[in-house]
């Protein structure tokens, strides 16, 4: 495992030399924008229940940063239930046309209820409806119950402001690990693991 020196090179052709994860994050966020038809920004994401046995859905990355990967739920929700007594989490990106993959995991925390406002504010007024409307994860009897809820909400706040319903705000992943990983002829690939040691990083390039 190497620790991370100033004097390493900052952006290596070769990024299993890089020094900073989050930069290379940031390129690879950039490259798979460009590159995958819909949602470059999805990723699943793991939680474990209370019994231990592990879970995972996708869900939209909708910022990161040093601070960590930020995504938005329903609280009340099955990994929003998990979360609350387990607040760890791992998600996986993968990008099929560049044939590669970033890993994270780590402890988690909610945003600031300021963060979550702004972003419940940004979205479609359509989507502010539909996520006051769905009790997420609970069953549902049909599809006519779910779309009378909405219409009764659409009416309800016609053109009036849509508050951020308390069951709705995001959450930060703050990784310990971040492992970046693409494809190599014949299975060979190329695997770095970075791993959080005090405030900076210690980097592992990993046999495939
Ligand atoms: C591409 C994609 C993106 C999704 N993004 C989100 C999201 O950002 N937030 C969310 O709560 N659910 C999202 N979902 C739905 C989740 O996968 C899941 O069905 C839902 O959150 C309920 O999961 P749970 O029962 O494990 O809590 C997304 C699904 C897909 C396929």
């Amino acid at each position: 495992m190497d620790r991370l020196r100033d004097d390493e090179p900052r952006a290596p052709a070769d990024f299993t030399l890089a020094r900073d994860p989050w930069a290379l994050f940031s390129a690879w966020m950039t490259e798979a924008t460009a590159a995958e038809p819909e949602d470059a920004n999805a990723m699943a994401l793991a939680t474990a229940d209370a019994n231990g046995l592990p879970d995972v859905r996708m869900v939209l990355l909708k910022g990161a940063d040093p601070h960590g990967l930020v995504f938005y739920t329903n609280v009340e929700s099955a990994k929003g239930e998990q979360l609350a007594r387990n607040p760890q989490a791992a998600v996986v990106f993968h990008w099929k046309s560049l044939r590669r993959q970033i890993r994270a995991r780590g402890p988690i925390v909610p945003v600031t209820p300021e963060e979550a406002d702004a972003y419940f504010a940004s979205r479609h007024r359509d989507s502010r409806i539909g996520a006051i409307a769905s009790r997420q994860s609970r069953p549902l009897a049909d599809r006519p119950t779910l779309m009378a809820e909405v219409a009764e909400l659409s009416a309800r706040y016609e053109d009036g402001p849509i508050p951020r319903p308390e069951n709705w705000t995001g959450f930060r992943i703050a990784p310990v690990q971040m492992e970046f990983w693409q494809n190599g002829d014949f299975r060979l690939h190329d695997r770095v693991r970075f791993t959080r040691d005090g405030a900076g990083w210690s980097r592992a390039r990993l046999y495939p």
